[in-house]
């Protein structure tokens, strides 16, 4: 039997951080080894908002390495450029003619973006949801292994592929696009900020010490957990309404440090916040380590990176353009003889 398949990605939009790797990456390295898996740098979405040229080639390439650092493993899994498969966009715009307005209204991704940026909103930005359809949609994707903040996304990919494509171009034998699943880990789906442990860990967030990025260093990872928001009461716990960062900081040591909730939550009952910022600390530094390491490694090699992501896309561009012709005859477009 085939295997399941499985797709996500990530913006190169800066360093990634804690947030990217506990709520999805880390999701990515396990499913490789169970289903056919596609990994894009999603440098499209990453232009809604404005970036600055000279850096936007590098984040791609130090995204995709980073993939790599955290383990995904190029052999087996294909690992690609969003922008470098033309189908992409050619789907978006498809999707764009089918997708209700109303639908797109009620994004909240979009809603909060917006507020940020002012007078200066792009249509794409809006857009952005549907080129994420058409990203999932075009590799018949079983699941998509996300963090919490983009289950209304994939909520929008599903209607788009079950209500304005299957119901009005397909048949129930022949469905024409595959419905996605969502998949959102239990535990790291949403890693809160440092400063604020109400607001989500964001690569967009202004304050460099709300998040940590993957390749901080040591001493900048102990400072900024340091620095980190803690509350007055003593001994760290989960679940009070209250004491939002003690949940944050106790949830991340649990998922860093390996251990269930329940002994993290006995470990540190009564224990003060400067001493669990230092185990914490000590923790995150030590699993970042070797993931630190492999990246150093891999962005040395330039060549054999450029090799693994042409490799990707290769094996994604074929799978691209099946769904692409398939889509468009439905529509009724003319192929070309
Ligand atoms: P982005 O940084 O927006 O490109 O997000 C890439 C992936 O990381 C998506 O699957 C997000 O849902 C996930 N993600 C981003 N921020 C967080 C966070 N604070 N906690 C958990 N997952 C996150
Ligand atoms: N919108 C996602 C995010 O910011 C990134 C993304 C784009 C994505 N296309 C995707 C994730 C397709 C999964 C599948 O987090």
């Amino acid at each position: 039997m085939a295997l399941k398949r499985v797709l996500s990605g990530v913006q190169p939009t800066g360093s990634l951080h804690l947030g990217n790797w506990l709520g999805a990456i880390r999701n990515w390295v396990e499913l490789q080894k169970t289903h056919e898996t596609y990994f894009c740098v999603v440098d499209l979405h990453a232009i809604t908002v404005s970036q600055d040229p000279q850096l936007l080639a590098k984040n791609t390439l130090s995204t995709a390495a980073l993939y790599i650092a955290c383990g995904i493993n190029p052999d087996i899994s294909s690992i690609f450029v969003q922008s470098h498969i033309s189908a992409h966009s050619e789907l978006c715009w498809l999707l764009n003619c089918i997708t209700p307005l109303n639908w797109m209204e009620r994004m909240i991704q979009f809603k909060e973006k917006a507020i940020k940026q002012g007078d200066n909103v792009s249509i794409g930005l809006f857009n952005y949801p549907v080129l994420m359809a058409a990203d999932i949609l075009l590799y018949d994707t079983d699941l998509v292994p996300v963090g919490e903040d983009q289950k209304q996304h994939l909520e929008l990919a599903r209607n788009i592929a079950q209500q304005r494509v299957n119901s009005k171009y397909g048949t129930n034998e022949k469905p024409l696009l595959k419905v996605p699943e969502p998949l959102i880990m239990k535990q790291g789906a949403k890693i809160m900020s440092l400063v604020d442990g109400q607001n989500k860990m964001s690569k967009s967030d202004p304050s460099d010490f709300s998040r940590i990025g993957l390749l901080d260093s040591p001493e900048l990872i102990t400072k900024k957990i340091k620095k980190a928001k803690s509350d007055s009461y003593s001994g760290l716990e989960f679940n009070n309404p209250e004491r939002p960062e003690s949940d944050n900081l106790l949830g991340l040591y649990s998922i860093i440090s390996g251990q269930s909730r329940d002994s993290v939550a006995k470990e540190c009952n009564d224990i003060s916040w400067g001493k669990f910022k230092l185990m914490l600390a000590d923790a995150t530094v030590n699993s970042l380590e070797p993931i630190q390491a492999k990246y150093q490694e891999i962005i040395k090699d330039d060549a054999c990176l450029r090799q693994w992501i042409n490799i990707g896309k290769e094996k994604a561009e074929e799978q691209a353009q099946t769904t692409l012709r398939r889509l468009k005859k439905a529509l009724g477009m003319l192929p070309p003889q």
